[in-house]
């Protein structure tokens, strides 16, 4: 009994014991080669990351084009041949002054070398265009890149630049409308805490540190505003500007040089509601200040489109203001349902926009005048469409709210900020 017990146990045992090794002997080999496999395909697909990072990032280099203009160098027409002693003698100054600078910044062991490739007239004077050789960006970050090459420049241009005299406002390096932040779209009714660098090109316009109207920066020290903004106070000395995305607690703050108001502008008409703010000193960009794209004159944003306004104005019509920027998404309004009779039967001229839902829900309201109306191309760059402008209340059915079409102004804009 006990032996057949003994006997009984020890089989089942030794079955399980014998199969138990040759699955092991089995899963082994299996996973051997599996493992085998996984390895080649690990480092195949290094060598190829490794490949692929070193000739995009390691060997391309990249360029940058710049513009300036000299204010001590009389146009020739001698410039407009590249091979002519006058172009080369010209050239070498601005590279010599570009190696100076770049040599002794934090991009030096990016900086490759740069060459003038355009020489233009501007009054009586030349605006150079220069492109700029950088090797790799590792950080793989090029706007921060770009902003730091910019900044380096500007820097620059407005200290000593030696012989040749640099007008630093006429300074240009592209990249307009990127957002450096993004938060989820929205689903409200009414508007949407934004975050920091989301909408990076928004500013608060300011009357005695009390702000009035939003505004755009379309390049480092002009912005576009409302002119209605001013009409009881048109002294620069009023008036400062704020950026980032708390209005009590900026991240920058700037005074007010000068302000243009639009000449055909006549308060309480709303035609050519449109002015622009000169800034006392250029911002410096950062990932959360930067310009927004001016769309060019012939661009066309179709109804339909989808667009967003943002601004600090009141959450509902006679509320309060937020402190944290708002955002609203919405879409244009083609014109002639604007100008319908129960909209806002034929107050819609050219130059004007509408944009929102005639249901109403999402609106600009007061405070918000001046703001930005802008629509993304499907990079995610973004382009100024409009300026908030008027509106019947807020978010009211068949009141929409109105813009300035900043397409139909782009040549008032460039004529006034030489742009
Ligand atoms: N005029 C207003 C202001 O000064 C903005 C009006 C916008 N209204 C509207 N319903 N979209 O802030």
């Amino acid at each position: 009994m006990a032996k057949g017990q003994l006997q009984r146990q020890e089989q089942p045992w030794n079955i399980l014991q014998n199969r138990t090794e040759s699955d092991t002997n089995m899963k082994l080999t299996r996973s051997g080669k599996i493992a085998l496999i996984i390895l080649v395909v690990i480092i195949v697909a290094a060598a190829i990351g490794v490949i692929v990072y070193f000739v995009v990032y390691g060997k391309t280099p990249f360029y940058y084009r710049i513009s300036f203009k000299l204010t001590n160098v009389d146009y020739d027409s001698k410039f407009g041949k590249p091979y002519s002693q006058e172009y080369i003698d010209l050239n070498e100054r601005i590279v010599s002054l570009m190696n100076k600078t770049f040599q002794a910044s934090k991009l030096r062991r990016q900086y490759v070398i740069s060459h003038v490739v355009k020489v233009r007239q501007a009054n009586s004077k030349v605006i150079v265009e220069v492109v700029l050789k950088f090797k790799s960006c590792y950080n793989n970050n090029a706007a921060v890149f770009r902003d730091r090459a910019r900044n380096i420049l500007l820097q620059k241009f407005t200290g000593d630049t030696g012989s040749l005299c640099i007008d630093p406002s006429s300074f240009k390096l592209s990249g307009c409308g990127r957002q450096t932040k993004m938060s989820p779209g929205n689903k409200i009714a009414g508007g949407l805490n934004s975050v920091e660098g989301e909408w990076p090109w928004q500013a608060s316009l300011q009357q005695s540190n009390i702000h009035r109207c939003g505004a755009t920066l379309i390049s480092n020290n002009w912005l576009l505003t409302a002119a209605h903004c001013f009409v009881n106070a048109k002294d620069p000395q009023e008036w400062s500007v704020t950026f980032g995305l708390l209005l009590d607690d900026p991240k920058l703050k700037r005074r007010v040089k000068n302000i243009i108001i639009h000449e055909q502008y006549r308060y309480p008409a709303h035609d050519h509601d449109i002015a622009i703010v000169n800034l006392s000193k250029p911002v410096l960009y950062t990932s959360t200040i930067r310009k927004v794209c001016l769309p060019e004159a012939s661009y066309n944003f179709p109804p339909n489109s989808d667009v967003v306004v943002t601004g600090w104005g009141s959450i509902k019509t006679d509320g309060a203001s937020p402190n944290v920027l708002q955002k609203g998404k919405m879409k244009i309004i083609d014109p002639a349902k604007c100008n319908n009779k129960e909209v806002y039967n034929g107050a819609i001229t050219n130059g004007m926009l509408c944009a929102g839902f005639l249901e109403g829900k999402i609106d600009a309201c007061q405070g918000d005048s001046g703001g930005p109306l802008v629509g993304s191309d499907s990079r995610g760059i973004w382009f100024l469409v409009g300026i908030v402008s008027w509106g019947d209340e807020c978010a009211l059915p068949n009141k929409p709210g109105v813009y300035t079409e900043v397409t139909y102004y782009r040549n008032w804009i460039m004529s006034k900020t030489g742009l």
